[in-house]
């Protein structure tokens, strides 16, 4: 597995492996990460594998879609432990660009979802993360040019923008989801985990249960969505967390479903200092 932090030298690195660079046309497969991986990252660049070679597995805490109030500074940075998890799971190249290989002066061209998928839920509490994810992903697959990049389900809304992304930019590659990777409890995977105190982590479940409990209501036929996510919202905030949004949504844009609409329902909630989300389709 080769470790490389320069653009030019993976352009290269993806020329000798025959992808990208040689024939112009991307052979790829990317996994696009912020690093501090774990088991769902994982299982992502095993799909990865079964699906294109090489695989290229992006390492790079992205500035921009950070909002100054958060954790951008305190993001944990674990190269060396996620280049050994990395070459263990198979994957064949690592791209970790510096901040200045990656902007090397500021970015002014940026892509924003359209504000009907990119302002609800995650883009409303959280203003210009999806312009944030959209320019750096954008600017990934420019320089991987995969033929298939992976993202995983449990950031729902993330995967929607950036499906979209592709589809209106006619981007040449193939999205595909993962499944979200849960820890035996039914939380979700999620490096931010890593911040939640033991007393936190063992409440965190909570959340997944929420949701859980809100679509066995709807599988029994519940009708009443804001009156359903007014009373898990309140659930939670009885246990302690702060609830930004559960919402029931339709799978297909996140807008609100109608009778006979394929259904999820998304939560984001902050239990202590530390804001997790999560999802699950009815
Ligand atoms: O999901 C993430 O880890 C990030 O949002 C991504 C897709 C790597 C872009 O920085």
């Amino acid at each position: 597995m080769k470790v490389i932090h320069r653009i030019a030298e993976l352009r290269g690195a993806l020329a000798e492996l025959g992808g990208a660079g040689s024939s112009g046309a991307g052979v790829a497969a990317l996994v696009p990460t912020m690093g501090n991986l774990h088991a769902g990252h994982l299982s992502l660049v095993a799909q990865a594998r079964r699906s294109a070679a090489p695989v290229v597995a992006t390492v790079f805490v992205n500035r921009l879609q950070f909002a100054p109030n958060e954790d951008f500074d305190s993001y944990p940075r674990t190269l060396a432990g996620d280049c050994a998890l990395l070459r263990e799971a198979g994957c064949d190249i690592v791209f970790a660009p510096s901040e200045a290989e990656l902007y090397p002066e500021p970015q002014g061209y940026t892509v924003h979802a359209p504000t009907a998928l990119g302002d609800i839920l995650e883009g409303h509490f959280r203003p210009g993360f999806f312009v944030g994810v959209c320019t750096v992903v954008l600017k990934l697959f420019n320089v991987v040019q995969p033929r298939v990049a992976v993202f995983g389900k449990k950031d729902y809304q993330q995967l929607m923008v950036i499906r979209n992304m592709v589809r209106q930019l006619a981007l040449p590659l193939e999205v595909q989801a993962g499944e979200t990777s849960r820890a035996d409890d039914g939380l979700a995977l999620s490096s931010r985990n890593g911040y939640l105190t033991p007393a936190e982590r063992a409440e965190a479940p909570a959340l997944a249960q929420a949701l859980q409990q809100l679509a066995s209501q709807l599988r029994a036929g519940a009708t009443d969505l804001a009156a359903l996510e007014s009373a898990a919202m309140d659930g939670l905030r009885q246990r302690g967390w702060a609830p930004d949004y559960l919402a029931v949504r339709r799978q297909s844009d996140l807008g609100p479903p109608q009778a006979g609409d394929a259904r999820v329902v998304l939560a984001a909630a902050r239990l202590g200092a530390t804001r997790l989300i999560d999802n699950i389709e009815v």
